[in-house]
C-alpha cells in the first residue's frame, strides 16, 4: 500500500493486490470487521456522498434490485458514506419503498461519520463539500477478492452516478481470469470469446485451449490478437 502522511493529505492509497484493511464499523447490519463479514466471499465496497441526495437514491436501489445477481456470483455487497447509522436505516426503507416495497434492504450500509475510512482509503471527493465545507464522499468502488486482496478499483465523483450492470460485467471478467489463464477484450459479455494473453506462446496455447485459437489476420502478419472461446472449467 503506497502512504500519503502529510499534515494536510492523510490517506493510504489503495493498490490492485493490496490485502484490504480489515476494519470495524457500525453498519445497518451491526457491528462488522471487513474480513469476517466476507469469509470465502467476494466483496464490493461502494461509497457514495451522502444519504436522501438524488443520484445517491438512484444508485442504491438499483444495486438492492441487481442484489440477487451479486449473490449468484458469491459477492458480498456493502455502502458505505459519512452519513449517521440512523439515517442509513432511513434512507434505506425510503429506498426499496421506491424499489421493492414491503422488503428488507439487502445489505449493509457502513455508517463512517467520523470519517476514519473515507480518509484512510481515499474514498473523498474533494470538489464537492457538504453544508460544513467537508468533502463528501466519492463513488468509489472496490472489488475484493476471496484473498481479501483489492481486485479492481473505480473512482467517479459525486456529480457522475454508477453504471451496476458494467459493476457485474467486471465481476464476470475478473472471476473468469482468477481461474483461466485469459484476459477479456473491449465490451466483453459473458459466453463471448476471450483473448489470450502475450506471455502464453503459441505451443502452450494450443495445449491451454483446446476449443482451438483462433489468430486474427493483421497487415504487419504479426499474430497478437488471439482468440479462444470461453473457458467453462477452472484451469489448473
Ligand atoms: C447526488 O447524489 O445526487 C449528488 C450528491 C452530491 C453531489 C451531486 C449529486
Amino acid at each position: 500500500m503506497q502512504h500519503r502522511d502529510t499534515e494536510t493529505d492523510r490517506c493510504c492509497r489503495m493498490l490492485l493486490g493490496d490485502v484490504f484493511p480489515n476494519f470495524e464499523a457500525d453498519s445497518t447490519f451491526g457491528r462488522m470487521k471487513l474480513h469476517d463479514f466476507l469469509g470465502d466471499s467476494w466483496g464490493v465496497l461502494f461509497s457514495h456522498p451522502g444519504d436522501f441526495t438524488p443520484v445517491c437514491t438512484t444508485e442504491l436501489g438499483r444495486a438492492a434490485q441487481l442484489s440477487p445477481e451479486f449473490s449468484k456470483r458469491n459477492v458480498k455487497l456493502m455502502a458505505l458514506s459519512v452519513d449517521s447509522l440512523q439515517e442509513h436505516h432511513d434512507w434505506s426503507k425510503l429506498v426499496m419503498s421506491l424499489h421493492e416495497p414491503g422488503s428488507q434492504f439487502p445489505f449493509p450500509i457502513i455508517a463512517d461519520d467520523r470519517r476514519e475510512l473515507v480518509e484512510k482509503l481515499g474514498m473523498l471527493d474533494p470538489e464537492e463539500k457538504d453544508h460544513n465545507g467537508m468533502p463528501l464522499s466519492a463513488r468509489c468502488v472496490f472489488v475484493i477478492g476471496p484473498d481479501k486482496k483489492l481486485k479492481l478499483s473505480i473512482l467517479y465523483p459525486a456529480t457522475t452516478g454508477r453504471n451496476f450492470d458494467e459493476i457485474l460485467r467486471v465481476i464476470d471478467s475478473l472471476q473468469l481470469t482468477a481461474h483461466n489463464r485469459v484476459a477479456t477484450p473491449v465490451d466483453w459479455r459473458p459466453g463471448n470469446s476471450v483473448m489470450v494473453p502475450p506471455r502464453i506462446p503459441e505451443t502452450e496455447a494450443a495445449m491451454l485451449f483446446p476449443a482451438g485459437v483462433y489468430t486474427k489476420d493483421l497487415p504487419s502478419g504479426k499474430k497478437y490478437l488471439r482468440y479462444t472461446p470461453q473457458p467453462n472449467t477452472h484451469q489448473q
